[in-house]
Parts: structure tokens; C-alpha cells; sequence
């Protein structure tokens, strides 16, 4: 049914206005009333704006428009206008439309889980029209839209100086300080929350393995298992998404009366920001194994064809009875988990700063790192005890090489080295796939190895491409080897 209503044209009196009014919209303009902003309100569908205002008037002060051009309107100069609509071509058409009505110096905000490319794009184009476009990052769910969230704006400095102080009024705060700041100029903004979720997948990943092994290796049952889960929040595991997995798997089906997990298809989907992440970091030649097999992990388990296929043919995992028996002693078994996972995830945040840098100094962008981690502290969907440490870990040293040399880390590391090899080695003995962990493993063994099987590669390479190699005793050089010739002469190319 359509709405014929209409709201009548306002003044010029909101101070910033939100544009696409489903939960998250809807609850970020809330966020924004509650702290007394003016929040103009409109949505493609005029029910939307009609539901928020019979709903939730009350809470504070929203000037709902009817349309893009009586919402530009009822904003105040220079205008802030946040789009929180579905990333593509949904984003692109309500760019257009407000463009089409704002003037110099306006800002439009990009809240949604843009590509960080487009955002690129999107803002040379607009600033070439003299209008501000800022790509944000919003993490935290609806709870955290309505609440405070982490707010990762990109953009230019000058419209951090109108916007700031009202994303910062309405995000998390931890100690006091906001989670919320200027990222860097353009599409950096969105890079880093591109970041924040391919994290996200791959805390989310080892989460489940480490369950998954409890279970499947240790014995242990799901309720035994949140009970462990509960205890690593007094631990440098601490994290939203440890409290949330205890919530889940302490959760019992109704109508089964079976712990929820088990009713539960297990085939895990994306929505793609963990795969950006993934296709990004090749791009720019950065390792992030970590969060890259979560990204595959989700993948295979929603094969179930191929799935099928392989348990049928006698690739059934029979070698999970091959006699290992992590169960004599759990509790051993549980710290050695623990270990592992602490470890794993030091290393799949490694990863993620890493991409950061990278891009930041591609871009040219000037990330802080320690800021990015900061922000991260509360509100988000990473939110972690962990993540201070890191804050840390990036102010003492801005330029640290890797997250895995700060001191912290490089000591917590060499503490649970031992333990995570053990569990890595009972997971391929056992058959329980633990793709997160072993690749993580694999990623410190590979920086901390003195020589690489490299080496090899860039004598295959140079065997059927001549695609030449470095010599050890000439760096500098580039060699290529004559492999058809009997002699197998070395040629200096330059
Ligand atoms: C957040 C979340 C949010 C969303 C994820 C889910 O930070 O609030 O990351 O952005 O829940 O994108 O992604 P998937 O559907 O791909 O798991």
C-alpha cells in the first residue's frame, strides 16, 4: 500500500539529515536526536519516514521531508546530508539526487559498506562539483547505530571540522574518548572498515575452530564449551565476539530442546567485505592468510554439492578415529586452545594493520594506526580488551615493521608458540579442519624463517619464463641462467 501523506516543505533548521530510514538509518538518526541534533529525516519510500516519526518523535527533534528536494532543504549551511542505503547502485542514484540540489561547500555522507574505490571515485567526481563527499565506516550493528557505534570517516580535513563533533557526540566512547576519527582524505575511511570486517571474518573463524576442536578433539559439550568461553572474558581474549559466542551456544533450541548451534545449517554466508579484503590485499602483494581462509572457510561450507561429493567418496575423515585422545586431559587441551587462539589472532590482526599501511601509503593517505586500533576499542564488532593493547603497541612504536615484533605480542607469541603448534598438529592428526590457525601458524613460521623455499620459485621462474633472479652475493644484480644450453651459464641482465 502506498502512503499518499505528505510532509510540508521546512526551513532550513536541521542540522544534519539522514537519508534511507531502514534499521541502521533509522537508528543512527535516533543517535543523533538523543544528543541533540536536529535531524532532518527522509527515505526513498515515504512509509519509512511515516513509521519513524509515529514511532519515535518523541526521542528528540526530526524534520521528516517527503523528498530529496524539501530534505536539502530543511538542512542548515553548509548541509550534512548521511546516506545509510544499500552499497551500489542504490548509493550512486541518491548521490545524484541530492548532488543535484546542494551547493558548494555541502557535505554528503556515504555510511553504507561502500568499496573503498568507488568512494574513491565518487569523491573526485563531487569535488570537482565543489561538494565534500565523505565514505564513513559504521561498525556495531543496529545496537551499536542507536547506541554508539565506531564511526571511521574519510574525506577532506574540512568537513571533519563540521562533522566530527556530532559523530563524535553520538559514538562509543571508551575512557572518555570517542571512538571516532578523521581516517585520511577520500576513500579511506571505507578502506578501513573494509579492514575492520575482513578482521572480523577471521576472529569470527578462529572463534569457531577453537569450538570446533573443543567439541570434535576434546569432548568437551556445548555447554561445557561456553563455560570455557566465559571464562577467557577475565583473559586477553575479552571481546564482544567471545561474549556473543557464549550467548549463542549457552542458547537452547525451543522446539527441539537441542543447543541451538546444532539446529543451525552450518554454511556461513557474506555479504563480501571479508572477500574485498581478501581480493585487495593481493592486489596491493600483502599476506593475510588469516583473513583470507575465512573468507574461503564460508565458502566451502556453503558448497554443499562438492561437500557431498567428497564425504561420499570415501574421503569420509575416518582418520578422526586414528586414536588421538585429546579428552585424557581437557584441561590441558582447553589452555593449549586458548594459546592457540590468542596467538592466531594476534597474527590475523597483524595481517589487517599491515593491509592498512599498505594502503595508506599507496594512497598517500596518513593513517595512524594507533588511532585506527583506538577506535576500535568500543562500539564495534571487534571491540576487544586486545585492541588497547594494540593502541599501544602502534603509539610507542608508529613504524613497527608488524604487530608480531611489539613487545606484548612478540613475548605472548613465543609464550604460546608451543601450545599452538600442538593444537595446529592434533587438528591435521584428527582430521577437525582448523584452516585459520594452521594458516596463521604458517604465516609467523614463514617471517620468522631465515631462508624460504622462495628461493626455489624464482628458479622455476627463471627455468621456463627467464623471469631472473637475485643472486645472495649481489642483491642489486639481475641474473638470468641459460637453462638450455649444456653449460647452464649465468647472464648478468643489469
Ligand atoms: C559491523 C559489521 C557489519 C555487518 C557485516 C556482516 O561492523 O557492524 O561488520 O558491517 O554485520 O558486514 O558481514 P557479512 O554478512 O558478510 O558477515
Amino acid at each position: 500500500m502506498t502512503s499518499t501523506a505528505q510532509f510540508a516543505p521546512a526551513p532550513a533548521s536541521a542540522d544534519l539529515g539522514v537519508y534511507g530510514l531502514g534499521v541502521m538509518g533509522a537508528n543512527l538518526a535516533r543517535n543523533f536526536a538523543h544528543h541533540g541534533h536536529t535531524v532532518a529525516v527522509a527515505n526513498r519510500s515515504i512509509e519509512r519516514t511515516e513509521r519513524l516519526m509515529e514511532r519515535y518523535s518523541e526521542e528528540g527533534d526530526f524534520v521528516p521531508a517527503s523528498n530529496v528536494e524539501d530534505f536539502v532543504a530543511s538542512l542548515k549551511t553548509p548541509r550534512v546530508a548521511v546516506i545509510m542505503v544499500q552499497a551500489g547502485n542504490a548509493t550512486e542514484v541518491v548521490i545524484d539526487q541530492l548532488a543535484e540540489h546542494m551547493e558548494e561547500g555541502d557535505i554528503i555522507v556515504d555510511a553504507g559498506n561502500t568499496l573503498y574505490k568507488d568512494t574513491r571515485r565518487r569523491e573526485e567526481a563531487l569535488r570537482k562539483r565543489g561538494l565534500h563527499f565523505v565514505g564513513m565506516g559504521v561498525s556495531g550493528g543496529e545496537e551499536g547505530a542507536l547506541r554508539g557505534p565506531s564511526i571511521m570517516p574519510g574525506g577532506t580535513v574540512e568537513s571533519y571540522k563540521r562533522l566530527g563533533p556530532m559523530l563524535e557526540s553520538i559514538s562509543a566512547h571508551v575512557d572518555g574518548e570517542p571512538c571516532c576519527t578523521h581516517v585520511g582524505p577520500d576513500g579511506a575511511g571505507h578502506f578501513v572498515k573494509m579492514v575492520h570486517n575482513g578482521i572480523e571474518y577471521a576472529d569470527m573463524q578462529l572463534i569457531a575452530e577453537a569450538y570446533d576442536l573443543l567439541r570434535r578433539v576434546g569432548g568437551l559439550s556445548v555447554e561445557e564449551i561456553a563455560e570455557v568461553f566465559e571464562s577467557w572474558k577475565d583473559s586477553e581474549l575479552d571481546s564482544y565476539l567471545i561474549d556473543i559466542t557464549t550467548e549463542v551456544l549457552s542458547h537452547t533450541d525451543a522446539k527441539t530442546g537441542k543447543p541451538f548451534v546444532d539446529i543451525i545449517v552450518d554454511a556461513a554466508s557474506q555479504k563480501g567485505t571479508g572477500a574485498w579484503t581478501t581480493q585487495t590485499a593481493l592486489e596491493l602483494g600483502v599476506a593475510v592468510p588469516a583473513i583470507g581462509e575465512a573468507t574461503f572457510a564460508r565458502a566451502a561450507s556453503s558448497s554443499p554439492l562438492v561437500r557431498s561429493a567428497v564425504r561420499d567418496a570415501a574421503l569420509d575423515g575416518g582418520e578422526q578415529a586414528s586414536g588421538f585422545d585429546a579428552g585424557a586431559d581437557r584441561d590441558e587441551f582447553v589452555a593449549q586452545v586458548k594459546d592457540a587462539l590468542y596467538a592466531s589472532k594476534i597474527a590475523a590482526y597483524a595481517q589487517g594493520f599491515d593491509e592498512i599501511a599498505a594502503a595508506s601509503e599507496l594512497y598517500g593517505w596518513n593513517v595512524t594506526l594507533a588511532d585506527m586500533a583506538r577506535i576500535w576499542r568500543g562500539g564495534c564488532i571487534i571491540r576487544a580488551r586486545f585492541l588497547g593493547d594494540i593502541t599501544a603497541a602502534y603509539e610507542e612504536d608508529p613504524h613497527l615493521a608488524s604487530l608480531l615484533v611489539a613487545p606484548t605480542f612478540a613475548q605472548a607469541l613465543e609464550r604460546c608458540l608451543p601450545a599452538w603448534r600442538t593444537v595446529v598438529a592434533t587438528a591435521a592428526l584428527t582430521g577437525v579442519p582448523a584452516p585459520a590457525f594452521s594458516s596463521s601458524l604458517a604465516y609467523l613460521d614463514q617471517l620468522r624463517s631465515d631462508r624460504l623455499p622462495a628461493a626455489l620459485i624464482q628458479g622455476q621462474r627463471d627455468f621456463f619464463g627467464s623471469h631472473t633472479y637475485h643472486r645472495v652475493d649481489d642483491v642489486d644484480g639481475t641474473y638470468h641462467t641459460l637453462w638450455a644450453t649444456e653449460e647452464r651459464e649465468e647472464e648478468k641482465w643489469d
